[in-house]
């Protein structure tokens, strides 16, 4: 619904004037050298927090969180990077809790337009697909999709190939194409609900240009939808593979994404019922997959992996989540103009 939208915002490149003052709708915007751009921020970001806790460059800032579905990470993360850079943020929950008049029936449209009024950027999440992209369209200063339905989740794949590069020890430059590696990640899970996987499929495709091998491995009725796999089609670096047996799915693979079955999406419970617990990576599993294997999971979990993994070495998504708020101060601090 968004593609001619996503046509006409910005493209984020290695130009820092290009993200000033930019909404961030989908990955599709970002460049190779964009992405680039905001990995070395957030790794200067990293050492920053890591040496001094906080900086002031955003001081005077305010950054409206608008969550009309629940969160604990994306709302906290781009909180406590807004903080860590000397801002401040104010939060709005949609129809469900007090503090918004969408409880009065006020638009989404409105309810952002009021908030931009007092703050300076708008980090928004939404149940309904394009719904962030059409608050793009009427706002004033710049909005930051923080999952729109089963759309994207843009933030999120930022700070999951963060991860990948960081985790394989890969350049974080794209102008060091020439000395990655090729990539086999294996995404399992809700492939058609979750927006973390549209986002990442694309963002890989796009930016990975040393190659990848994706590798889908979906219960039933829960396939990636064709238009992410026309998207990433595009790109002749990228092979798409359909697999079921997820031992299999993980031979000689370097990253496996595992995500949650969306029980919120499913028209009946007995259709989620059917399906959970398709797949689960327990330690038997890892004992049977390459040793230097990632397992990386955007969270929450149900069932899906089985916390005595959380101990394996090669468990990251403790550590991608921590990554998420370093990769949001870079963002904030790239549409603010405080780099
Ligand atoms: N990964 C993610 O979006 O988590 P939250 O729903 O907690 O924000």
């Amino acid at each position: 619904p968004n593609t001619t939208l996503e046509q006409q915002l910005p493209v984020l490149s290695e130009d820092v004037s290009s993200w000033k003052g930019a909404s961030v709708l989908s990955v599709t915007q970002m460049t190779p050298g964009g992405l680039s751009l905001v990995f070395e921020i957030a790794h200067q970001m990293r050492v920053m927090v890591q040496t001094q806790g906080a900086d002031t460059r955003c001081q005077g800032k305010l950054l409206a969180t608008v969550f009309y579905e629940a969160s604990t990470r994306t709302a906290c993360s781009f909180q406590a990077a807004m903080m860590r850079l000397g801002g401040n943020f104010l939060h709005v929950d949609g129809e469900g809790g007090n503090s918004s008049a969408a409880k009065k029936g006020e638009s989404l449209t409105d309810t952002v337009r009021c908030l931009e009024c007092y703050t300076d950027v708008t980090v928004l999440r939404h149940y309904n697909q394009g719904s962030v992209g059409t608050v793009i369209e009427a706002a004033t200063k710049p909005v930051i999709n923080a999952g729109d339905g089963v759309g994207e989740h843009p933030t999120q794949a930022l700070l999951d190939v963060f991860t990948i590069y960081d985790e394989l020890k890969l350049p974080l430059s794209s102008n060091a194409t020439e000395n990655s590696k090729p990539l086999t990640i294996v995404l399992l899970g809700d492939l058609k609900h979750g927006r973390t996987v549209h986002s990442l499929a694309k963002l890989l495709a796009k930016s990975h240009t040393a190659g990848v091998t994706l590798r889908y491995c979906a219960p039933a009725g829960l396939e990636l939808p064709e238009e992410i796999q026309e998207y990433v089609a595009q790109f002749d670096h990228v092979t798409q593979e359909t697999m079921t047996d997820l031992r299999e799915a993980c031979q000689q693979a370097n990253i496996l994404y595992v995500t949650r079955v969306q029980r919120e999406r499913f028209e009946s419970d007995e259709a989620y019922q059917a399906v959970k617990g398709s797949y689960v990576v327990d330690a038997e599993l890892m004992q049977q997959v390459p040793s230097d294997m990632i397992v990386l999971h955007p969270l929450p979990r149900i069932d899906e992996i089985d916390p005595a993994v959380d101990s394996d070495p090669r468990a990251a998504y403790f550590r991608e989540m921590e990554n998420g708020m370093y990769v949001r101060m870079a963002l904030l601090a790239l549409v603010l103009g405080k780099v």
